[in-house]
């Protein structure tokens, strides 16, 4: 990781804790890193999930490859030195979303297994679950997806250094969770998801109705009785 370079400087502790703010949320904030090749189905599998979580009363919130370089990281390209850096901002912001109580499903191709190592250990040490998903698939079929048009450029010698055509990736050893999104439907992908993550009690069963439901169911008993 990224040496610290200012001095003097210390956590400030608020009064409002972790645990508080996992209360008001009903949830806990976790990471949901989705790595593979672009036109892997990463952002498709993520924006799908964010609808299901959405109608459990989850509140998500998606960080993406290209919609974060074009802001935060609007000041790195693609060089190894600039995917690191890249990888290391948003690792420490879905920390950040993690501790405030959100699960931040991140979507980057993220191509370098210690990079995403480093990211796993940040949110180790912050006592934040990470869930990496390898959203595997066959290069063959991203370059024929290739819905941006950036294979035909790479291809062609327009775009240099893109992933899987001259530059690596390094596909996950262990992750939690391997699809293989050329081989499956979406609705699968985002099943098998939620199924681990109702099973591994990261999202907790009882807390599934919206507060704003059993209020509501509340306030109906009442108005009964
Ligand atoms: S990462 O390697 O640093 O994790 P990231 O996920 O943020 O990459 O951005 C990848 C997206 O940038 C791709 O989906 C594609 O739209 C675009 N892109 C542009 N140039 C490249 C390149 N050389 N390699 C990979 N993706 C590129």
């Amino acid at each position: 990781m990224a040496n610290q370079i200012a001095t003097n400087v210390t956590w400030h502790d608020g009064e409002i804790s972790r645990e508080d703010r996992y209360e008001i949320l009903r949830q806990k904030g976790i990471t949901i890193w989705f790595t593979g090749l672009s036109g892997s189905g990463k952002s498709t599998i993520a924006v799908a999930l964010e609808k299901a979580l959405y109608a459990m009363g989850k509140l998500s919130y998606r960080l993406d490859g290209d919609n974060v370089r074009l802001g935060i990281n609007k000041n790195l390209g693609f060089s190894e030195a600039d995917r690191k850096e890249n990888i290391r901002r948003i690792g420490e912001v879905a920390k950040l979303f993690g501790d405030a109580g959100t699960i931040s499903l991140s979507s980057f191709i993220s191509p370098y297994r210690a990079d995403r190592d480093e990211v796993r250990s940040l949110h180790d040490a912050a006592n934040i679950q990470f869930v990496e998903v390898f959203v595997d698939c066959a290069l063959s079929v991203a370059e024929e997806r290739d819905p941006k048009g950036l294979y035909k450029k790479a291809r062609a010698g327009e775009i240099k250094n893109f992933t899987g055509i001259d530059d690596p990736y390094e596909s996950p050893l262990n992750p939690e969770i391997h699809l293989k999104t050329d081989e499956m439907t979406v609705e699968e992908e985002v099943a098998i998801i939620i199924d681990y993550l109702i099973k591994s009690d990261t999202i907790q069963t009882q807390y599934m109705t919206r507060a704003s439901d059993e209020f509501e169911s509340v306030a109906a008993s009442g108005s009964k009785s």
